[in-house]
């Protein structure tokens, strides 16, 4: 989830000083495909830590995960293409050496072929691409008893394997006859053409089960316990008797399921700012004031900065000047923060706690051609906020190494409410990016808080909000012409928007029954009287983007 977080890590690599070096783990590397994050979380759903590396990572670095198991994953390349990702020199003899079983998944399995000396071309028919069915036409090792058979799969490639590695056989074919698993048990290399981590391989979950569990041995020690333990005694370890932290929380789940953390060791030497910037949701400020107090017990200051906001925000328009106005805003008054504290306590704290995610880490691997070393998921807008280097802060990120999903329950192992850890992420710069134009002008912002919590009341009561990644009302800077109590009346245009997503990064509109869209549209209108007219936003993204600015 995007929070307004102070500064996104610098990335220093992630093998050191970390869990990877205390569980066995499960190494994905990662050729670009839209689904390896997907490999990733359902290699941990079955309690076996895995580990994202980008495809390009040399044999050192793969090395230094000690991985007990290696994954390739999928990719837009084809190998033929000048500059397309292969596994580093040595590879294969070192996952030989340690007795470590390879898995390619899709472009995988084509790298497998081609670097072993099989062959790999474009397919005739022009690919494969849906849900298709395909048949096991041997005994294999790669796949459980109770799938040596027929079964759907998830297909997306345009070239395929026609020549296999000495050694290989073949394990499954297409519909339309092409090879789409291989295995040499011997050397414990494997292949899947298709994607068994999507939903629409029917048998998919059981494969990466089986495979993790009867062919690579991994044991499912991974759990959120441990992981709870192991964050709390590195914490133990970076921060001395005398030194003090700092955390900015957003109100959001990431930084607060972090500061959670960091209290539960440090006690009162953890010291959080939570800013009301004028831009947050109706009475937000108050009521996550009010889980920080009641029920988290965290010692937070609210800094009330909605004055010098608004001023700041006095006359832009333009949606990316808008947000640098917000990053600026913010730095200043954490700073402002900062030095107070530093007065106060007689020295200036030494850490800064940041609820930076494993997305947000992770390199990927670049297509070719594009001259990147690597690519990286972090979105530049959603750095708004970034901390100056002059304010020299050690970092604690207890979090980078865990999925969303993963913060949750890590949350929920630490006693934060479950309302509090179902919540829809929320931009930093609030609801900034959800009135269209000048923010301060007239009385937008109490009109959009107004319609925002009329919508998503009825979303609750509807028992639709858990259903939904993230609902929100727009307001939008035009006027309408309409007729309310007899009368003609020209005012404001509200949209709404609602999107099922996994990650934010692809999200498609929510689809509510046209009696729940009358409900509100009618209930909005009544309450907020200035509100004429209201809108569905039916986008996807892409095209659109989630937010309107
Ligand atoms: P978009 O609009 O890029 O949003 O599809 C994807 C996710 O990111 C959130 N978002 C932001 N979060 N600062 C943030 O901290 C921002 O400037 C920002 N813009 C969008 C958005 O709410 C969605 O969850």
């Amino acid at each position: 989830m995007a929070e307004p977080s102070p500064k996104k890590a610098k990335t220093e690599t992630v093998e050191t000083n970390s869990i990877f070096q205390r569980h066995l783990v499960c190494c994905v590397l990662d050729y670009g495909s839209q689904y390896t994050q997907l490999i990733a979380r359902r290699v941990r759903e079955n309690g076996v830590l895995s580990v994202l590396l980008p495809g390009d990572a040399s044999m050192e670095r793969i090395k230094s995960v000690h991985p007990r198991t290696i994954v390739l994953s999928g990719g837009p390349n084809s190998v033929h293409v000048e500059g397309a990702p292969r596994v580093p020199e040595g590879f294969f003899e070192y996952c030989q050496e340690n007795d470590i079983p390879v898995l390619g998944i899709c472009y995988g399995m084509q790298l497998i072929v081609h670097q072993l000396g099989g062959e790999v071309k474009t397919a005739e028919a022009g690919g494969e691409y849906g849900r298709m069915p395909m048949t096991v036409v041997c005994d294999s090792t790669l796949f459980s008893t109770e799938s040596q058979d027929s079964q759907l799969v998830w297909m997306s490639h345009g070239d395929e394997a026609v020549k296999l590695p000495e050694g290989f056989s073949v394990v499954a074919r297409s519909e339309q006859g092409a090879i789409v698993a291989i295995e040499n048990p011997g050397r414990r290399i494997f292949g899947l053409q298709y994607h068994p981590e999507v939903m629409h391989s029917e048998r998919g979950a059981e494969t990466i089960r089986h495979f993790l569990f009867d062919v690579a041995k991994m044991t499912g020690d991974w759990k959120m316990e441990d992981v709870l333990e192991e964050e709390m005694e590195k914490i133990r370890q970076q921060v001395g008797p005398t030194d003090h932290v700092i955390c900015a929380l957003s109100g959001g789940v990431d930084s607060t399921v972090a500061a959670t953390l960091v209290h539960r060791v440090l006690g009162d030497r953890l010291h959080c700012v939570f800013v009301d910037n004028g831009l947050l949701r109706y009475k937000e400020g108050e009521r996550v004031m009010d889980t920080f107090n009641q029920h988290l017990h965290l010692p937070v200051t609210k800094v009330d900065d909605a004055e010098r906001m608004l001023n700041r925000l006095k006359g832009l328009t333009d949606p990316e000047a808008k947000r640098k106005a917000i990053g600026a805003e913010f730095i200043d008054v954490f700073s402002d923060y900062a030095h107070k504290l530093e007065k106060e306590l007689g020295h200036k704290p030494r850490f800064l706690v940041q609820g930076t995610l494993y997305p947000d880490v992770i390199e990927s691997c670049p297509p070719p051609g594009k001259g990147q070393k690597h690519s990286h998921t972090i979105k530049s807008h959603h750095n708004v906020g970034g901390l100056p280097e002059d304010l020299q802060f050690e970092l604690i990120e207890p979090l980078r190494e865990l999925f969303k999903d993963e913060v949750r329950a890590l949350g929920r192992l630490l006693g934060v409410p479950e309302q509090f850890i179902a919540r829809h992420p929320f931009p930093g710069p609030g609801l900034a990016v959800r009135i269209i134009g000048d923010v301060t002008e007239g009385d937008r912002l109490d009109v959009l808080r107004e319609v925002d919590e009329v919508y998503i009341n009825a979303i609750r009561e509807w028992g639709l909000y858990d259903k939904i990644w993230q609902a929100f009302a727009v307001f939008l800077p035009v006027r309408s012409v309409g007729v309310q109590g007899d009368q003609r009346t020209h005012s404001h245009v509200v949209a709404l928007r609602a999107v099922t997503s996994s990650d934010g990064m692809t999200a498609d509109w929510y689809p509510f029954q046209p009696d729940f869209l009358r409900y509100v549209s009618t209930k909005i209108c009544n309450t907020v009287r200035s509100v004429n007219r209201v809108v569905y936003d039916v986008t996807s993204k892409p095209p659109g983007t989630i937010e309107w600015e």
